[in-house]
Formats: structure tokens, C-alpha cells, sequence
């Protein structure tokens, strides 16, 4: 196997399997944002390829050479549910679910972080650069380092990370500051989160911080300075335009809100079925707006495509029990036969089906109770190319701090909720054009591809600086 000069490494491959053994291409963002990078340089993505059980050998797809790392029915109980999706993820987001803390889950945490890092080190040529991504393999950064100290080593972390206060509960949080701090460059969506990361560094490991640099010990007793700051991530904006113009696009659009009865306004929610969505505080406040008759079902219709996500964790399947509860419960109220209140799909959706959904909605709710970024509230305002539509966005979403020209909301604030909708449904369209410019003037601006090159950049930099004796 030839060594690459770049290596992604990240908990899941950018492929899915198909039906008959192939390997087709993932839809995530991800993958999009590393292909001009990857196709630069000879690219090497260690990752999982989502299923227990499967072994491949490494093989080429479109250009880059994909190192498949195993995990057992075991792992992916222990590795992936448990430490990372009911542990890291609740804690990261605020503890809305209670983390809980196992020391069988850790000790799968640690052994599977140590399999990614050593993949990666086989892989990754004398001084490339390695790219680690997100919570799930935090202590990668720090095993790549002590195992080849010849390597440029980032991390980007796509959720949160939380205050102190928060962060302190975690019974292994020094392993984990000091797993993050064995890359050079720590990337975070909002200043918010690069500042949660320096205060815990303060004050668990006392580590003297400047601006953005940390001053980490090295164990000869020299420093070296570590950068914690923010990117936020963003999308391929002008892949989205492009497919809201195709015909076949806009048919649907027109047959979807058809199908709908041709409601007045369609109102559109988007999210994996999370509990960090916000999804309960959304319908709970449309439903008061149904009940309060301000809104009725011939006027206005709620469109929720809540994708299926981590189906086999407790938390995710107490709130799919909980959501499809209350849809019942509204549509049970208030449906005539010819409309419903709320259109409620558990599905997930090809991103053409998801651009004729944007097409045709008016309003996109985005309600999350903390959310990294929400890659969703762009995607929406990318495809807008009429200028038309609202987006109401959470002020806990990252996404809010670039978005400053959307219906900002608190989503614990149900009248408050409830307002932003009224507001929304009666915008005019030149209010809708005037914010939606502003929307898309942003979303254009900063794209996929400007984020992973300004990290890289960064990155690159620090290694520059640091080779020259900081
Ligand atoms: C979030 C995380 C990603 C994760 C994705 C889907 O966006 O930041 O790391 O891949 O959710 O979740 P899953 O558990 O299916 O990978």
C-alpha cells in the first residue's frame, strides 16, 4: 500500500455499502468538503464502514485509498452507542439526556481510538498531514503524535463543547484534554466552543493559554503551542442552487405541495431524530397555534422529516416514541379529510428529494436546543435562489452566529416560538427578500470549501512556526 501525504481519519468511512457488496459514495457533507483537498494531494481516509463485522482490505474509490477499520457487534455497542452517542454526545450537548458513565464503554473507547491511530500511522507518509474528525475519536490526536512525532496533526470537533461546569462531570476529562491536545491545530464551529476547550484546559490541566495558543509540555521538558480556535464548518452552496434549478426539481416541488392539498404555507422541519433538535418544542408550539385557531390545517401544513439516527440507544428511541406520540395526538385533533396538520416522515431522502422539500417550503423551522453548527439552516437558504422563504433559527445552533438575518429564536421560549411562526407565515415578500439576500450573501461567501482550506491553512502555518524554534 502507498503512504499518503494526507490521511482523513474519521469514525466513518465516505462510503456506504450497497445491496451487492460495492461501495457507493455517502451523502454527507464531509465528504464533499474533503474532495478538492483529496484529489490535490495523494489522500488516504481511515474510517469505519458503519456495519460490525466487516474486514476489507484498504482499497482505491474515486482517487482515494480507503483504510477500512473493524469493529465488532461489541464495539459498536460499547465504542460507538454507548461511550460516544450516550456519553460524549448528551455531555456535549448541554446534558439536555443524561450522560452516562461506564468504565467498560471507556475502556472500548480507548482501544478503538488506539486501532484509528494506528491505522493512521501505518498509512500516513514521513511529515504528511493527518486530519482527525470529531468526538468520537478524541484521543487519536495525542496516540498519532507519541507513535510518529514526525506528522502535522489536526482535529476538527463538529459539535459542541461545553462549559467547564459541564465538562468537569466526565471521570476521564484530562485523558481526553490531553488526547485533543496531541494535534496542533484544534478546530471548533463557534469562538464559544474554542473558549469552553481553553477555560477546561486552564483549569483541569493548568496549562497557560494566550489568545488562541496553548502552551502544552512536551516530556523533555520543552513547550510546544497547540491553537484551539474556530471554523465554522459550511456547505456547498452553489451544488445546491444548481440543483434547485433543474426542472425535474422544481416539478416536484410543485407535485409535493400538490400532494399537501396546496396549503397556503408550508411549514418544513428537517433534522435527524435527535433529541438536540428540538423536535417536541416545535410541534409543541405549532400544535398551541392550531389550538389557539391562529393557525388552521387548510391554511398552513408542517412538513417533519426526522431521519432515522442511532436506533438502538435508549434516549433515541424514548424520543421516537415520544414524537410520533404527539404528532398522533395533533393530527388526531385537528386533520380534516382533505388536510393534515402535520406530515410526519421517519425516512431519509437523496439530496434531490430534500432540495424540492426546501423548494417548496415557506418557513424552515430550526428549533435545536444546541446543535454544532446545522448544516440544514444553509442547505434551506442555498436552494432559495428566488430570495423567498424564512428561516427561523435557534440561537443555540452555530449556525445563528453567521445566520444574523434569520428569525432568531429561544426554543425553550414556546410563545416565543409561537410568534416567530406567526411572524414568518405573515412576512411580506419584500421582508423576505430583504433577509434572505442577507442569508445567502453569507452562505455563498463562506462555503465547504473555504472552511477546510482556511483549517489547513492554519495548519500548515502552526507546523511552519513551530519547525522554526515559535
Ligand atoms: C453528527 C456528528 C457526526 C456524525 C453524524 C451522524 O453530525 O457530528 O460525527 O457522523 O452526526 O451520526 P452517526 O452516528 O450516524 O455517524
Amino acid at each position: 500500500m502507498d503512504r499518503a501525504e494526507f490521511v482523513i481519519v474519521a469514525n466513518r468511512l465516505p462510503v456506504d455499502r450497497d445491496e451487492d457488496g460495492g461501495w457507493r459514495r455517502s451523502p454527507g457533507g464531509l465528504v464533499t468538503a474533503m474532495e478538492p483537498v483529496m484529489h490535490e494531494s495523494q489522500g488516504a481516509w481511515v474510517g469505519w464502514p458503519g456495519q460490525a463485522g466487516i474486514e476489507v482490505e484498504p482499497f482505491e474509490f474515486e482517487g482515494t485509498m480507503l483504510v477500512p477499520i473493524t469493529l465488532s457487534a461489541d464495539e459498536v455497542e460499547l465504542y460507538y452507542e454507548g461511550m460516544s452517542n450516550d456519553t460524549f454526545w448528551p455531555l456535549y450537548h448541554d446534558v439536555i439526556a443524561a450522560p452516562r458513565y461506564r468504565r467498560v464503554w471507556w475502556d472500548a473507547y480507548v482501544r478503538v481510538n488506539r486501532r484509528f491511530a494506528e491505522a493512521a500511522a501505518e498509512v500516513a507518509a514521513e511529515g504528511a498531514t493527518v486530519w482527525v474528525q470529531d468526538y468520537q475519536l478524541q484521543l487519536v490526536p495525542r496516540m498519532l503524535r507519541n507513535a510518529r512525532p514526525d506528522l502535522t496533526i489536526g482535529y476538527f470537533h463538529h459539535i459542541p463543547f461545553p462549559a467547564y461546569g459541564l465538562f468537569s462531570q466526565l471521570p476521564w476529562r484530562r485523558q481526553v484534554l490531553e488526547g485533543l491536545l496531541g494535534a496542533d491545530v484544534i478546530g471548533f464551529q463557534r469562538v464559544a466552543d474554542a473558549g469552553n476547550f481553553a477555560r477546561a484546559v486552564r483549569r483541569q490541566l493548568r496549562y497557560v493559554t494566550r489568545a488562541s495558543g496553548i502552551h502544552v509540555p512536551n516530556p523533555d521538558g520543552t513547550t510546544r503551542v497547540a491553537l484551539a480556535k474556530a471554523f465554522p464548518i459550511s456547505i456547498d452552496a452553489q451544488s445546491y442552487s444548481d440543483l434547485a434549478e433543474k426542472p425535474e426539481v422544481r416539478a416536484r416541488a410543485a407535485e409535493i405541495r400538490e400532494s399537501l392539498g396546496n396549503p397556503r404555507k408550508i411549514l418544513l422541519g428537517v433534522d435527524r431524530l435527535d433529541y438536540t433538535k428540538g423536535i417536541r418544542h416545535r410541534l409543541k408550539a405549532y400544535g398551541e397555534l392550531l389550538e389557539d385557531g391562529r393557525l388552521t390545517v387548510e391554511d398552513v401544513t408542517l412538513v417533519q422529516v426526522a431521519s432515522p439516527s442511532r436506533e438502538r440507544v435508549q434516549a433515541y428511541m424514548q424520543l421516537r416514541d415520544e414524537i410520533e406520540q404527539d404528532v398522533g395526538r395533533i393530527n388526531g385533533d385537528f386533520d380534516t379529510m382533505g388536510h393534515t396538520a402535520i406530515r410526519y416522515l421517519h425516512q431519509a431522502y437523496p439530496r434531490d428529494e430534500m432540495v424540492a422539500l426546501f423548494l417548496a417550503a415557506d418557513v424552515m423551522l430550526v428549533t435545536a436546543l444546541r446543535d454544532g453548527m446545522n448544516l440544514v439552516a444553509k442547505e434551506y437558504v442555498a436552494t432559495r435562489n428566488d430570495n423567498r422563504g424564512v428561516l427561523i433559527l435557534s440561537e443555540f445552533a452555530g449556525a445563528a452566529d453567521e445566520l444574523g438575518s434569520a428569525i432568531r429564536i429561544n426554543p425553550h421560549d414556546i410563545d416565543g416560538v409561537k410568534e416567530a411562526i406567526m411572524t414568518a407565515v405573515e412576512m411580506s415578500p419584500s421582508e423576505q427578500g430583504r433577509r434572505m439576500r442577507a442569508l445567502r450573501r453569507r452562505v455563498r461567501e463562506h462555503t465547504v470549501t473555504d472552511w477546510s482550506r482556511a483549517f489547513l491553512a492554519t495548519l500548515a502555518a502552526s507546523k511552519r512556526w513551530q519547525g522554526s524554534g515559535g
